[in-house]
């Protein structure tokens, strides 16, 4: 990684080609097809020696853009962006697992990828073996020669666990298995995935880098740290240059088949939030931290820089570890009073809007979910769950303080 600051490193970025006008930020380049002089050079672009785009499905200007700022962002080997945050974990197991592989995870997860884990992927053939990531013995026991990956979220939304990822990393080492990592509730400005062992980040771009809620995203952020010889999927292809058989594969088969590829106009938005991204994280994140320590004497409140998981956040995160933080209230009945006499805060289902938002999460996202499914997934009814976005501090914790009373 280059030695500029996080921003600078993005912000300067540059295009893959000089734009012939000089234009300061890359135009949208709103095509599907890309013309070739001969039927030589079509054919040796199709064969990936040149570089060039063909079809915007596989790859097209701006997204490639968008992918080299993470890139210079994450400071990874490779990145691919796509359409959301779930096409990200969909198509990273799409690429690695197979039927009779099985994944060790936690089952503290968003919603979906519990769904995708729980009812997709099984359906395949593919087990999924829940643990508890506060232990590792239970984590070195789970894995065997068929675990594809290890796989949790960095903050667990939305229980705001963290797992000890540097540890966890030591006993996937000696079992050579990748540590694949949903890194969303922490960018990379605060938190250093390389560095506590992840070798793949998936991430939800629709919360903070896309700039308020603009589009879905999501990447998936290779560090070229795994070598995925031993994978049954991935060993058969021929050794790939500069990228490993992992990015490689995603590439050329799994995104363009599943057709899960980041648009144009997206990648565009996505540009302009990731060069604001440090702003908006520093100043949400000082909000969530000054919002839960005041209410922290008046009702149970959770965020990672307080309570259990404090050492963690300070070893793994570079000042406040993000905008989400919740709170527990007697019961469904008073969640749901306290929500509606919000006026500041939205009532809405996203994280790390400009926007302040409130949720609760048992009676929405997991809504579907049968009891043991909730139960397993760590979902209470009494959990209402916050993101603080860019309103003044003190017209949120008004607001606050007044929907308390209505309880
Ligand atoms: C931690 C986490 N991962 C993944 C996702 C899925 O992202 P998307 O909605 O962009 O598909 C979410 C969505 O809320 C999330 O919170």
């Amino acid at each position: 990684m280059s030695d500029q600051s996080f921003s600078t490193r993005i912000i300067r970025a540059g295009f893959q080609k000089p734009d012939p006008h000089g234009a300061i930020a890359l135009p949208v380049y709103r095509n599907v097809a890309f013309e070739f002089p001969d039927s030589e050079a079509i054919a040796a672009a199709f064969r990936g020696e040149t570089g060039e785009h063909t079809y915007s499905r596989v790859s097209n200007p701006g997204v490639t853009h968008f992918e080299q700022k993470v890139k210079a962002a994450s400071g990874a080997e490779s990145v691919i962006a796509l359409g959301s945050g779930m096409a990200a974990i969909t198509n990273t197991f799409f690429a690695i697992a197979t039927a009779g592989s099985n994944i060790v995870a936690s089952p503290h997860l968003f919603g979906n990828t519990f769904s995708f884990f729980k009812n997709t992927l099984t359906a395949f053939g593919v087990e999924v073996r829940w643990v508890d990531t506060s232990d590792l013995q239970q984590i070195a026991e789970a894995v065997d020669e068929n675990t594809c990956a290890f796989f949790a979220e960095l903050v667990t939304n939305p229980h705001l666990e963290i797992a000890d990822l540097p540890a966890i990393s030591k006993i996937l080492k000696t079992r050579n298995v990748p540590m694949i990592v949903d890194t969303t509730l922490v960018p990379w400005c605060a938190f250093d995935a390389k560095r506590a062992g992840v070798d793949v980040e998936v991430v939800s771009t629709t919360k903070y880098i896309s700039s308020g809620a603009t589009g879905t995203g999501g990447v998936i952020v290779d560090h070229g740290t795994f070598d995925w010889l031993r994978n049954p999927k991935l060993a058969a292809m021929p050794a790939p240059q500069g990228v490993s058989r992992f990015t490689a594969k995603l590439r050329g088969e799994i995104v363009r088949n599943l057709g899960t590829v980041m648009t144009p106009d997206t990648a565009a938005m996505q540009i302009l939030g990731l060069e604001t991204l440090q702003v908006r994280f520093e100043r949400m994140s000082a909000t969530a931290e000054a919002l839960a320590r005041h209410f922290a004497d008046r009702v149970p409140v959770n965020y990672p820089s307080m309570g259990a998981y404090q050492a963690l956040s300070n070893a793994m995160f570079l000042g406040a570890p993000g905008a989400m933080f919740t709170i527990d209230l007697a019961s469904k009945a008073d969640c749901f009073r306290f929500m509606d006499a919000l006026t500041v805060f939205r009532r809405a289902t996203n994280l790390f809007d400009n926007k302040s938002l409130v949720i609760h999460p048992e009676s929405t996202i997991y809504s579907t979910f049968t009891p043991e499914m909730k139960h397993t997934a760590g979902i209470g009814e009494t959990l209402v769950r916050f993101s603080a976005g860019l309103e003044d501090v003190d017209d949120l914790k008004n607001d606050i303080e007044n929907a308390l009373k209505a309880i």
